[in-house]
């Protein structure tokens, strides 16, 4: 079981640790299904890697005991690597297909994924941006953590009220990423669309998740350091309704 969330004493944010990931992840869930029921148009921001598969895994099995009809919700994807096939394994269209859209229910049209193979890459990033607010906006972001404290793929430096925009990919993101693609960097790509640190906090809601000691010093930078472009997530602490979702190892480097 998780512990309550509290009210980090140097941030604006709440923080719950969790026992592990799954239980953060079924609080996360929890969330996404309350706000699902209550509003079954509502607009999910969806992250990729590893950190919320647990989270689209608990919502799964969620609503295989208790159904609830997902097809009206909208979901945005927070990004997409530049010049990738999108039906690559890799890439995150494909990503959130077989992890999102398909297990639970959701109608393919009603799901975006920033368009990393436009021939036009900024039209296609404006455009992106246009549609998210057409909609009236994200009501609940869900975000993972970079090593190096990205947000999206907004890597340290980007300013905190950036739109979606094509970025170039920091080397230690793509070393991370590398375990995606048989642990080849060089077929790692150097560049993605993202929604940026701007696009993020209009966000109504935003949780974010980390996991695992690796984790611990960009949560702690994000949480307890300056708030500045060198830490994308401190930005989070620019927003009223934030909660970050931890296992122990990632929060032990926090005060
Ligand atoms: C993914 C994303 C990234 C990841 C971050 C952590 O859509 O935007 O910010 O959330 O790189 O990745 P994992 O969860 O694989 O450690």
């Amino acid at each position: 079981m998780s512990s309550p969330s509290l009210a980090h004493p140097l941030t604006s944010l709440r923080v719950c640790v969790a026992a592990d990931a799954e239980a953060a992840a079924e609080v996360a869930a929890t969330r996404i299904l309350t706000l699902l029921r209550e509003k079954p148009t509502a607009a999910l921001g969806v992250a990729t890697g590893s950190t919320p598969s647990p989270v689209y895994r608990a919502l799964a099995r969620s609503l295989q005991s208790e159904p609830l009809d997902l097809s009206r919700a909208r979901a945005f994807a927070l990004d997409e690597y530049v010049g990738i096939d999108p039906r690559a394994p890799q890439s995150y269209r494909s990503v959130i297909d077989a992890e999102v859209t398909e297990p639970l229910g959701f109608d393919r049209r009603l799901v975006a994924v920033p368009d990393g193979s436009s021939a036009d890459l900024d039209a296609a990033a404006s455009a992106y941006e246009a549609g998210i607010d057409a909609i009236g906006g994200v009501d609940l972001q869900i975000l993972g953590i970079g090593h190096n404290g990205h947000i999206g793929f907004n890597e340290p430096g980007s300013p905190h009220d950036s739109p979606t925009r094509v970025v170039d990919l920091a080397e230690e993101t793509r070393e991370a990423n590398a375990r995606f693609f048989d642990g080849d960097i060089d077929r790692v790509p150097r560049q993605a669309m993202t929604q940026g640190i701007g696009t993020i906090l209009k966000a109504r809601s935003i949780v974010l998740l980390a996991f695992g000691s690796g984790k611990a010093e960009a949560v702690a930078r994000a949480l307890e350091g300056p708030i500045a472009e060198a830490s994308p997530a401190s930005a989070l602490r620019r927003h009223a309704d934030v909660t970050i979702l931890l296992d122990k190892a990632a929060a032990s480097s926090l005060s």
